[in-house]
């Protein structure tokens, strides 16, 4: 609708999904690691969380897309499923015939196709979506596909993408066994205010924005205190803003624009009255007002936890480095004194 007035090629704040708009910011990245981590390891279950609208099937999406000859994936989008109709729907997103056949000839089915896979030199990946919604015992039944083997290597890779909700049943006492073959894990938090800004910019540009700043600096902090940086809201707001700017005929977008939309859509979008604010991670946390009568500066905490991230991060792989010295070094004098020994 507004496309036309502000030259742009396509719609830039769809809500769809979509691999060719995939924004690398700084957990997108890291997850996006993880996942082609995983990849190289074959073997193994990666799992990703992640807060509601923060880009989990996007995430998803973007690996399917440039995914390896050799690997054949299947993509589960799970509404609550039985371990039955797991090992079911897993066939048949394998193309296998599912009809008429017990669990048993299922498998046995599931299992020749994975084999014959691997004779070609191909391997299969599973990816199962909105995780969260998976029972205790469907989990379990993933484990036991993930049992299928040919020479000690397992013939089905799967990766778990899911709400927070995953977190907590992958805890659970009894999914020892099931937590023993996560090979990584990766949490998903908004974007960051400057990632906000440049998501924006990204969306925009790749939609064929070429006319400079449309936006102002107060209009991307507003839009960025409205929508916590998470990326579905923000898609929603831009649309919104982008109509509005069209229907008011404004060449800039400033923040008052921005308030104007804001007030037009809280109440279509059921804003909760009283503010709620988020963590690095997505969860939610009180809004309380601190002892000095002003909401805690959110943003500041979230910068000084990223920077104490990346610093542990630093630190462990120059711990690693260390070790690996001191193992050399180690060798070296093991080698000597077995040498010198052997000389007596
Ligand atoms: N890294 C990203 N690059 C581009 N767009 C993104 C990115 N992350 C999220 N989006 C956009 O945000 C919206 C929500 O993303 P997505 O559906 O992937 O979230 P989700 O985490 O799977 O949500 P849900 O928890 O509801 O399943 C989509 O419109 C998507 O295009
Ligand atoms: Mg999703």
């Amino acid at each position: 609708m507004y496309e036309n007035y502000y030259g742009l090629d396509s719609k830039p704040f769809q809500l769809t999904p979509d691999p060719s708009f995939f924004f690398a910011s700084k957990w997108h990245k890291r997850a996006m690691s993880y996942l082609q981590y995983g990849l190289s390891q074959a073997e193994g279950f990666i799992v990703i969380t992640g807060d509601i609208g923060t880009g989990k099937t996007t995430i998803a999406n973007s690996l399917l897309n440039d995914i390896q000859d050799d690997i054949v994936a299947a993509q589960i989008v799970t509404p609550k499923l039985s371990p039955d109709e797991l090992v079911k729907m897993v066939a048949s997103k394998f193309e296998l015939d599912t009809n008429q056949r017990t669990k048993a000839d299922i498998l046995k089915d599931l299992e020749s196709f994975l084999f014959q896979l691997h004779k070609q030199g191909k391997r299969a990946l599973l990816l199962v979506d909105e995780a969260q919604n998976l029972p205790l015992e469907t989990i379990e039944e993933l484990r036991m596909l993930s049992n299928f083997q040919e020479m000690g290597k397992p013939l089905l890779q799967s990766f778990l993408l899911g709400q927070e909700e995953l977190q907590p049943i992958l805890r659970a006492p009894n999914m020892e066994q099931f937590r023993q073959r996560i090979v990584a894990s990766c949490h998903l938090a908004p974007l960051t205010d400057d990632e906000c800004k440049e998501y924006i910019e990204y969306r925009m540009a790749h939609a064929g924005w070429s006319r400079g700043e449309l936006f102002s600096d107060g209009a991307y902090d507003r839009i960025f205190q409205f929508t916590h940086g998470v990326p579905r809201k923000i898609n929603t707001l831009m649309d919104r803003i982008l109509l509005y700017g069209f229907l008011e005929e404004l060449e800039k977008l400033d923040e008052e624009a921005v308030e104007n939309v804001i007030k037009e859509v809280a109440d279509e979008m059921f804003v909760p009255d009283k503010p709620v604010l988020q963590d690095e991670g997505g969860s939610n946390i009180l809004s309380e007002p601190a002892s000095n009568g002003q909401v805690k500066d959110v943003q500041y905490y979230k910068t000084m936890l990223t920077e104490l991230t990346d610093a542990l991060d630093n630190a462990i792989s120059h711990k690693i480095k260390l070790t690996r010295y001191i193992d050399n070094l180690l060798k070296k004098k093991y080698k000597t004194y077995v040498r010198l020994k052997s000389d007596d």
